[in-house]
This record gives C-alpha cells, structure tokens and sequence, in this order.
C-alpha cells in the first residue's frame, strides 16, 4: 500500500516558518519520521505544492491508484470549493483521506475557522503539531488491516 502525504502552500518552509505556531520539524524531518513509522509493505510518499491544480491532480491520481491520503490544505482549506470536490472523489470510492494541521485553526485567526474540507473527509487531525501526521499514517495503517 501506497499513502499520499500531501501538502499545501507554504508547508514547504516548515521549520523556520512561524516556529511559535508550527514549530521547527521540517517537511523532510516529517518524511523520514513517516517513513521509519510505515510497516513493511506500506510506503509513505510526502509531496508539497503551492499549486492548487497540481494539488487536486495528486488527489485524482490518488483514486487513479487507489492510495488513502493525509492532506494538510493549508490555507486552501478555508476556501478551496475546487479542493472541497476533489476530496469527494477520493472519499466516495472509499479510500480513507486525514485532514492534518499542525496548528489548531480554531484557536486562530477567524478566517481559520472554517474548513471545507472538513465535511468531506474521512476525519481530521488539528493542533497536535507534526505528530498529526504520524497519528493519521497509523489510523490508515491499522484500518487497511480490518474490512472497515
Ligand atoms: C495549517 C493551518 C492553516 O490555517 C494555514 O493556512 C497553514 C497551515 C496547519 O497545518 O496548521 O498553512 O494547515
């Protein structure tokens, strides 16, 4: 099994980026942490964009070949309609998809409040800094081992 960790703008300047909110584990520090965390057979693939087409390209190739994701939108969670259908097409085939923050964007700015990813994913993960990742990867994990 394949899993898509998949990252919105500006996650790529993790580390040095606002380290009073998300800290100071980068992205790579995130990948290899995923990587030692992943049992035998299953592969952790991290990817960043600032894109949102390139973004909503890796969710399509997610159903495509039937990888479960954890996403952190960044801040096209608060307002990607675009984003928001994606994640439907990956939802209703069934395959699992993790919203993560690393903040909790309800502690934040107003505008943080809303997410409309949220509606449509299998669950969400906020404000439990980097470890949101490695808790989602052992959801997927413990899950794809059930019929669930
Ligand atoms: C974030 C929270 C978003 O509000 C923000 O725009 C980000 C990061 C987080 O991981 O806490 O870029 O998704």
């Amino acid at each position: 099994m394949r899993v898509l960790v998949l990252n919105g703008p500006n996650l790529q300047r993790l580390g040095t980026r606002q380290p009073d909110v998300y800290g100071t584990t980068t992205l790579a520090d995130v990948a290899r942490t995923l990587s030692e965390q992943a049992p035998e057979g299953v592969r952790v693939e991290l990817r960043q964009t600032d894109d949102e087409a390139t973004l909503i390209g890796w969710l399509h190739e997610a159903v495509d070949t039937g990888s479960p994701v954890i996403l952190n939108p960044a801040a096209f969670t608060h307002y990607s309609y675009a984003l928001h259908d994606a994640v439907v097409i990956v939802t209703e085939t069934g395959l699992p998809l993790i919203e993560v923050h690393i903040s909790n964007p309800h502690a934040r700015d107003e505008f943080r409040h809303v997410s409309v990813v949220s509606p449509v994913a299998t669950g969400v993960i906020a404000g439990l800094g980097t470890a949101g990742y490695g808790l989602a990867l052992a959801w997927i994990v413990e899950r794809s081992g059930t019929d669930r």
